[in-house]
């Protein structure tokens, strides 16, 4: 196909799946407000001003991700890649959860959790429902309409932003990884970069990372059996050597120091208390090699997107959020300083921000 049809292809796909998006939450609020009146949220009014200036990001974040492409960061077939098998099979399943949501935004609960889950076994900071999600991340339910769930949140545009990663990360490795002679008897191991996921969910990051670095040997961790467990799935469902995957904790992993060439972590740290986040970014750098970089891609704030605020406010009020608003004010670049990183990077892509640091040394 000429290069322009495939622009033109992947523009309409874009259009396709946010105006599906805009669709789908337009339904549901309105169902909402028929079948659960008494539901209440607080929610900072939206201009059409406002919209607009959406959806000029969202067209300037497309054409990055187009761009890049074009660039031969990646393939263009990442652009098409979507989770379809999970929309068609759990698309009904989110409809059908729906009730079990209002129940609980009805009764103010954040915190309910099948009998059978043994919440025990996590910190408490993460024993929630969060995005309103029935039995938070533990359940295979829950991993199973992820994805599809934040591609209706975000539009379609979920792998765009998660993909403005991987020209930071191409660039650092290369850097990082060239041999300096063929007689290195370490050259092997320099060609074959180590990468971690930290936080990997069901592995979307992973599985593009894997398409654009096939010789890097990658790993993951994430605290969710369950979406460990999707991952493996849809990990195993495309050719290559499949990640390793553990179940643990961001603040606390179970590597050795200096091992990594590169972590990226996507959409973690909103998620987390504020000490919790310094204790991620200074395990993430005790991880790391001398010369090593860490990537990370997660909400926009206050700090620098002041007149996206309406956003923030709203996001954390309708999909429960217990530690966005604060996220929202924390300078993780000064916390990337307190650790050791040097060399900080930020860039702003639609509704994500993305630090890439580095660890001295080398
Ligand atoms: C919003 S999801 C992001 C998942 C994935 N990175 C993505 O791009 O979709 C947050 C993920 O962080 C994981 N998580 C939350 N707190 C964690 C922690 N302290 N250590 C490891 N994983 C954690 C959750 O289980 C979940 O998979």
């Amino acid at each position: 196909m000429p290069d322009t049809l495939t622009k033109l292809a992947y523009q309409a796909f874009q259009e396709g799946k946010n105006y599906f998006g805009l669709g789908h939450k337009a339904i549901a609020t309105q169902l909402r407000l028929w079948l659960r009146p008494n539901i209440k949220f607080e929610l900072k009014s939206i201009t059409p001003e406002f919209l607009a200036d959406i959806d000029r990001r969202r067209q300037a974040l497309i054409e990055t991700d187009w761009q890049d492409a074009e660039a031969g960061i990646y393939d263009k077939s990442l652009l098409f890649d979507n989770p379809w098998q999970d929309f068609f099979q759990y698309y009904p399943a989110i409809w059908l959860d729906l009730p079990a949501i209002w129940d609980r935004a009805e009764d103010k609960q954040t915190a309910a959790f099948d009998p059978e889950i043994d919440t025990t076994l996590y910190p408490s900071y993460y024993r929630r429902n969060f995005h309103n999600q029935t039995n938070g991340y533990l359940s295979d339910l829950s991993a199973n309409l992820y994805d599809t769930q934040v591609e209706l949140l975000f539009g379609g545009v979920t792998d765009a932003m998660r993909r403005r990663i991987l020209k930071p990360l191409k660039a650092a490795l290369s850097a990082s990884t060239t041999p300096t002679s063929s007689s290195d008897t370490q050259s092997l191991q320099r060609v074959q970069p180590k990468l971690l996921d930290v936080a990997c969910g069901t592995a979307r990051t992973l599985r593009m990372v894997r398409q654009v670095l096939p010789d890097a040997s990658l790993f993951g961790i994430d605290l969710s059996p369950a979406y460990l467990r999707k991952a493996n799935q849809l990990l195993s469902e495309t050719p290559g050597t499949l990640p390793q995957l553990v179940q643990g904790q961001a603040e606390d992993m179970p590597y050795r120091d200096d091992f990594f060439d590169a972590l990226v972590c996507v959409f973690l740290f909103h998620e987390l208390p504020g000490p919790v986040r310094q204790q991620v970014i200074d395990e993430a750098y005790r991880v790391t090699k001398p010369g090593g970089t860490f990537i990370i891609c997660d909400s926009i704030q206050r700090i620098d997107t002041p007149e996206l605020e309406p956003i923030m406010i709203n996001f954390p009020e309708l999909f429960h959020e217990p530690f966005y608003r604060d996220y929202t004010y924390d300078n993780l670049s000064d916390r990337l300083t307190q650790a050791g990183f040097t060399e900080i990077d930020t860039e702003i892509h639609l509704f994500s921000k993305y630090w890439v640091a580095r660890k001295p040394g080398a």
